[in-house]
C-alpha cells in the first residue's frame, strides 16, 4: 500500500500530470483514418512512439496511459513500451476496463466492464511494469440521469476495481466520467457530478481503498456541449472546486479529463482551479486536449514527426505551467 501512496505522490507531483494515450483499438482506429493514415498495428504502435519520445516531455508528465495493444509492443529500438518510457522517467500506465457497455435495465445508460480476471490481469500488467491503471466509468446527463442505478453500478464497479488494483501494488485512476454531451447547464452538471462522487466515496470506502493511493479524474464541472452560453474559466473553476471540496485530505491527488473541450479552454480552466486553495494537488490528464494538436500535425508523414512531437511537447508545457502557476517556485 505504501508503493501505491509513493506511486500516487509521484504522479501528482508540482507541476506534471499525465497523458492519456489509452485510447481503444477501434476508437485509435478511427481518430487515425479521419487523420488520413491506415489504421494498422504498427501506425498505432509508431504514433505512440511518436508521443512517448517528445523532447522534453518528462518535465510535465509523470506518466503515460497506455491501451493493452501499446503495452505489448515495441519501440523501434525493441525494448517494451513500459522499459523504454520508465528510461525516460515517466510511469507507464495502462488501461484495464473494457469499455462502456450498454447497462441492462437502464436505457441509453452504461456500465462499465472488465471485472471478470481482472486480478490476474493486473498482475501480469505489474509484470509487464505497469506502476498504474485507468478505469473510466460513463455517465449521461439529462434533467433525469444519471440514474440512481448507473450511480451505483459504476460506483461499485470503479470500488471493486481501485481495490483489486491497489492489492496489486498498482495506483488506480479513478476516472468518474460525467459526460460533456447536450445543452445542460453548469448546475446541472455540478449537482450530477456531486451525487456520482459522493456514491463513489462510499463505495470507495466500503471495499477499504485507500484514497491516498489512488488519483480522482473527474470531469471538470461544466456546461453541457450544446448549452447557449459558455461559462468562463472561473465559473468553471469555481463550481468544480466545490464539487471536489467533499473529497478529504489524504486523495492523493485529482487529474482532470479534457472531455471534448477545445485544448485551449481546458487549459484555461485547469490554470483558473490553480487559484483556489485545496488539500490536494490539481492536475491534468488530458487526452484529446494533448494529442489531437499532435496527431493533426503528424497524419501519419514520417517527416513530420517531428512538427507532431511539437505540437504534443506545446500543449504538455501549457498545461504543465497552468499547474505551475499554483507554486510559482516551481522551475517552469
Ligand atoms: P479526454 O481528455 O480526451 O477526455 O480523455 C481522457 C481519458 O483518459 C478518457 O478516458
Amino acid at each position: 500500500m505504501d508503493s501505491c501512496r509513493e506511486i500516487a505522490a509521484q504522479m501528482v507531483a508540482p507541476g506534471k500530470g499525465v497523458l492519456a494515450a489509452d485510447e481503444s483499438i477501434g476508437t485509435m482506429s478511427s481518430r487515425l483514418e479521419k487523420a488520413g493514415v491506415e489504421a494498422t498495428p504498427e501506425n498505432r504502435r509508431r504514433y505512440r512512439e511518436l508521443l512517448s519520445t517528445a523532447p522534453g516531455l518528462a518535465d510535465g508528465a509523470s506518466g503515460i496511459i497506455f491501451c493493452d495493444e501499446t503495452l505489448r509492443q515495441t519501440f523501434t529500438d525493441g525494448r517494451p513500451f513500459a522499459e523504454a518510457v520508465h528510461a525516460l522517467g515517466i510511469l507507464p500506465g495502462i488501461k484495464v476496463d473494457t469499455g462502456a457497455k450498454p447497462c441492462p435495465g437502464l436505457p441509453g445508460e452504461t456500465v462499465t466492464e472488465g471485472l471478470d480476471g481482472l486480478p490476474g490481469r493486473l498482475e501480469e500488467y505489474a509484470e509487464i511494469g505497469a506502476a498504474f491503471a485507468k478505469w473510466r466509468a460513463v455517465y449521461v446527463i439529462d434533467v433525469e440521469r444519471p440514474s440512481p442505478g448507473a450511480i451505483r453500478s459504476n460506483g461499485n464497479a470503479l470500488a471493486r476495481y481501485a481495490a483489486a488494483c491497489q492489492a496489486a501494488g498498482i495506483v488506480p485512476i479513478v476516472e468518474p466520467e460525467v459526460l460533456m454531451d447536450g445543452a445542460h447547464t453548469i448546475e446541472r452538471c455540478a449537482e450530477a457530478t456531486a451525487a456520482v462522487h459522493a456514491d463513489l466515496r462510499t463505495e470507495l470506502e466500503l471495499l477499504h481503498v485507500d484514497l491516498a493511493g489512488i488519483v480522482l479524474k473527474p470531469n471538470m464541472v461544466i456546461e453541457g456541449k450544446d448549452a447557449a452560453e459558455q461559462c468562463s474559466p472561473e465559473q468553471v473553476a469555481d463550481a468544480t472546486v466545490q464539487v471536489l471540496r467533499a473529497w478529504p485530505d489524504e486523495l492523493a491527488g485529482v487529474a482532470f479529463l479534457s472531455g471534448g473541450q477545445s485544448p485551449e479552454r481546458a487549459t484555461a480552466n485547469l490554470e483558473a482551479m490553480q487559484r483556489h486553495d485545496t488539500p490536494w494537488p490539481l492536475t491534468f490528464s488530458f487526452g484529446r486536449a494533448l494529442v489531437d494538436p499532435a496527431l493533426a500535425a503528424w497524419h501519419g508523414e514520417p517527416e513530420l514527426v517531428e512538427a507532431g512531437q511539437a505540437a504534443l511537447a506545446e500543449r504538455v508545457a501549457a498545461n504543465a505551467t497552468a499547474v505551475r502557476s499554483r507554486d510559482p517556485l516551481q522551475p517552469a
